[in-house]
Formats: structure tokens, C-alpha cells, sequence
């Protein structure tokens, strides 16, 4: 459990603060009401309500369906279950690129209609715009720098990212860019450890990684990856802390044999006159 207490509300505030004395930051996935009440009665610090919802919750291929629209249903269940997480939302493809009135009105739209706490943008130099009129709302705003899956079309595959001189130096300047323009937060998804811990090094605010190495300020999974709900999914970086996949496909199997067999409903689970 984290060491920030059950009964302490997470603040952008207090994860600054958890940066500063070294305390590691932990985020997960979050899509539905029911996981983050056990989220966040476990004690994690970040829920976020990633677009990756588009995969796990709905079966596409990439990340790019997603709508606002499904985004803010799916952050409505999360902030619901949760009482002391900070909640973070994805911003999905099209909302927020290239045009910085339309991201900051997606923004309000999230902020307005599902009460989570901040929003996250995929990109650097490229959305600053869209960052900066975001953050002069009041509304908090994390980075997601590296492999960032909304241009996988751009990128044209899910490598690990910034490998080379020329893409580590533009991912540290966007690092710092986003920093300076008030972000909270930064994700690092996919990149060498050693380029993640020099970020985290260079920045005041937490970095926060996915496949980026233990030198980063906290770390981030897709929560049916670490559950093992999804089994089909085996990058470097995962850690599997369960087998839901063979768990509940074991109980669905069990079921349909008691159907089957008559066995289900016994005595004791039916009502009598
Ligand atoms: O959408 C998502 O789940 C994410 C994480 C992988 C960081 O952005």
C-alpha cells in the first residue's frame, strides 16, 4: 500500500510532494466503477482513464476510435468507485489536436461532466498550444511523451521509442517544455531506461513510466495486461500479478457445468413457497 495513507485525499500537489522525498508514485488503468473502488481501496495513488479502453474494453486494434463521448462515460464509473485516488483522464484522438479551442473545450467537457481531477495530452512541442490553454483554465494537465499510441499511424510500430540521439534529445526537450508550461506530470511510455531515468532527473515534476526503467518517479499499467485478463499481450516491461484470464475463464466453465449438469441452482439457492 502506498505510504501517503488511505484516509489523504492524492492531490498534483501531493505527488509533487511524494517526488521531492523519493516516494514512489503508483498509477493504473482504470475504466469502470467497480475496479476502481478496488483500486482505490488497495491505495493507488493515480487512476488513470486511459484511452486504452479502446483495446481492452472494446477490441480495437489501436487506440484511435475512442471518442470523447465514451471517454467521459468511462471516467463517470471511475470517479464514482473512487474516494481518495487522484483520477486522470485520456484526452482521445481528435480532441485536442492541432486546434487548442477545441482541446480546451474537451478538456472543460471532462472536467465538467465527470469531476476527475486532470486531463492527459499525448505529445510535446507539437500540442503545446493545446497544453497551455488547457492549464489557463485551472485545469490540471499530465505529458505523455515516447511511444505514444495515438500517432502509431505516424510511428508504424510499437518499438521502444527514442532509441536514437536525434529522438532522445527531442523527447527531453519536450520533457521540458511540458514542464514549463505547468504540467504536473510527465508518462514516459516504451523508451531505454537510462534516457527515462535522465528525464526524471532533469525534471521537478514526477515522471511517471511505462516500460521507462526504475530510475522514473512511479510507475503505470494497463490493468488488464497486469491482472493477466488479457493474455495475449507479453511486452518486456509487464508484470503479470494474476491469471484472471485462466481464473474466470475456469469459473465460466465451472458454471455452464453445473448448468448443464442441473446442479445449479441447488436447495439452498432457491426460495421456498
Ligand atoms: O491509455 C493508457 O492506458 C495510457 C497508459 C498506457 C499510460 O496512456
Amino acid at each position: 500500500m502506498s505510504t501517503e495513507g488511505k484516509t489523504r485525499v492524492v492531490t498534483t500537489y501531493r505527488l509533487s510532494e511524494m517526488k521531492a522525498r523519493g516516494e514512489k508514485i503508483t498509477m493504473l488503468t482504470g475504466y469502470d466503477y467497480s475496479t476502481a473502488r478496488i483500486l482505490d481501496a488497495a491505495g493507488i495513488d493515480v487512476v488513470l482513464v486511459g484511452d486504452s479502453a479502446a483495446n481492452v474494453m472494446a477490441g480495437h486494434v489501436t487506440t484511435l476510435p475512442m471518442t470523447l463521448d465514451n471517454m467521459i462515460y468511462h471516467a463517470q464509473s471511475v470517479v464514482r468507485g473512487v474516494e481518495r485516488a487522484l483520477v486522470v483522464v485520456d484526452l482521445p484522438f481528435g480532441a485536442y489536436q492541432g486546434n487548442s479551442k477545441l482541446a480546451l473545450a474537451s478538456a472543460i467537457r471532462i472536467m465538467k461532466e465527470t469531476e476527475a481531477h486532470a486531463v492527459k495530452l499525448e505529445g510535446g512541442a507539437e500540442i503545446l498550444e493545446s497544453v497551455q490553454r488547457i492549464l489557463s483554465a485551472g485545469i490540471p494537465v499530465m505529458g505523455h511523451l515516447g511511444l505514444t499510441p495515438q500517432s502509431i499511424n505516424k510511428f508504424g510500430t510499437y518499438a521502444v521509442r527514442a532509441r536514437n540521439n536525434e529522438e532522445a534529445a527531442k523527447l527531453e526537450s519536450d520533457a521540458r517544455l511540458l514542464e514549463q508550461a505547468g504540467c504536473f506530470a510527465v508518462v514516459l511510455e516504451k523508451i531505454p531506461a537510462p534516457l527515462g531515468k535522465r528525464v526524471a532527473g532533469q525534471l521537478k515534476i514526477p515522471v511517471i513510466g511505462i516500460g521507462a526503467g526504475n530510475g522514473v518517479d512511479g510507475q503505470v499499467l494497463v490493468v488488464h495486461d497486469m491482472l493477466g485478463i488479457n493474455n495475449e499481450f507479453s511486452p518486456r516491461f509487464l508484470r503479470r500479478y494474476a491469471n484472471l484470464y485462466d481464473a474466470m475463464k475456469g469459473a465460466f466453465e465451472h458454471y455452464i457445468d453445473d448448468v448443464k449438469s442441473g446442479s445449479f441452482p441447488n436447495e439452498e439457492e432457491q426460495y421456498a413457497d
